[in-house]
């Protein structure tokens, strides 16, 4: 695949967005990946081309069936003019996790990774460089033959985009307000919770627009069946520090396993801070609340980063949390995250990958 990568370049560039103005997922570089798959010959024809609409039959199994899978990574600038992607394979390896769960082809990871690299190298100009800002990676699978039989489907296209962020909330790095989802669900055990496609997220979409209209930024799930195990947030994992310790919910099949909450996991054992993936029911967090216990909680997401979480409503019972104020620990978390990220402090994971370009 990667031999034959056709190149094409923009003969229009577009007028670049200040960087005060990006929020997140607004603006797309002048270029794209795609490649197509086609039964019996699997994934070929990769390019890089001007970013561009694509064109699709309406009879595409995506539409109708929603035989889709996405990703999100991020790419950084460093001070001294390096790119540095954050983790890449781990977002292919799980990209194909989901894909096997919706009968999608598998991609082979190093050339998937060294296509992103060129990708970035043919658009480098659109990497910002200021606090807070990236540029946020979506890779992502669509079913695209025209057929309307409830079958896997027989041809796909495999497509990157890229976008310069700032913040995924409009908080910033503040913390957010969350709403305890009771009455909707978002995935069970058995489903596709695990798997990043795209009907967890429309799932969500009622609650959500529900939550913010209470003020809420996000809400977060419960488990499907008991309705009392605290999952994840809509676009986050969440971590709650309590008595000390730092628990996570467990990886129980219907909770998406992030790369910054699995990431988050090994800088507290590296500092020894005592870390627990276990699962945690609401009422237990609302007694360690009541208590006096529960010190800290915060999201964790590509997208989020970290996200300090200030106040839960749950049932209308109101939980503000380390007085509504970012925790030491969220605040350290960040602070190391993103100075690896950025390549500011040392990286002793081997987590940051160089994405220089792969070929002439
Ligand atoms: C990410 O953090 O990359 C996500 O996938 C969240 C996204 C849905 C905004």
């Amino acid at each position: 695949m990667p031999q034959s990568l056709k190149i094409e370049l923009t003969k229009n560039k577009k007028q670049q967005p200040a960087v005060d103005q990006l929020g997140f997922g607004n603006h797309f570089t002048d270029h794209m990946f795609i490649m197509n798959y086609d039964a019996g010959k699997g994934w070929h024809s990769p390019r890089i081309i001007p970013y561009q609409p694509i064109v699709l039959d309406p009879a595409a199994k995506v539409f109708h069936y929603g035989q889709t899978i996405f990703e999100g990574l991020k790419a950084y600038k460093t001070d001294d003019g390096r790119v540095l992607l954050f983790r890449p394979q781990k977002n292919i390896e799980r990209m194909n996790r989901s894909n096997e769960r919706l009968s999608v082809p598998e991609l082979d990871i190093e050339p998937t990774i060294d296509a992103l690299k060129q990708l970035i190298a043919v658009d480098q100009d659109w990497i910002p460089n200021a606090p807070s800002t990236s540029l946020y990676i979506r890779p992502f699978v669509i079913a695209t033959q025209p057929q309307l039989g409830v079958a896997p489907s027989t041809q796909y296209q495999f497509i990157i985009i890229m976008s310069p962020v700032g913040a995924y909330y409009s908080e910033g790095v503040n913390p957010v307000k969350i709403f305890v989802e009771s009455h909707y669900v978002r995935s069970v055990k058995g489903g596709v919770g695990e798997a990043k496609t795209a009907g967890n997220y429309a799932a969500g979409l009622k609650a959500q627009e529900l939550a913010s209209a209470k003020g809420y930024s996000q809400v977060l799930w419960l488990d499907g069946v008991h309705r009392k195990y605290i999952e994840e947030v809509g676009s986050m994992n969440v971590f709650f520090k309590m008595n000390g310790t730092v628990y996570t919910p467990a990886l129980t099949g219907s909770i998406l396993d992030g790369i910054t909450r699995n990431s988050i996991i090994h800088l507290l054992k590296h500092w020894n801070i005592p870390v627990e993936e276990r699962q945690i029911t609401i009422d237990e967090l609302y007694e360690a609340g009541r208590n006096g216990q529960l010190e800290e909680a915060f999201g964790t997401g590509t997208a989020a980063v970290i996200s300090p979480i200030g106040e839960l409503n749950w049932q209308d019972q109101v939980l503000v949390i380390n007085g509504g104020q970012t925790g030491e620990l969220s605040k350290k978390l960040y602070d190391t995250l993103t100075g690896i990220q950025m390549g500011k402090i040392a990286d002793p994971f081997g987590w940051m990958v160089e994405a220089t370009k792969v070929y002439a």
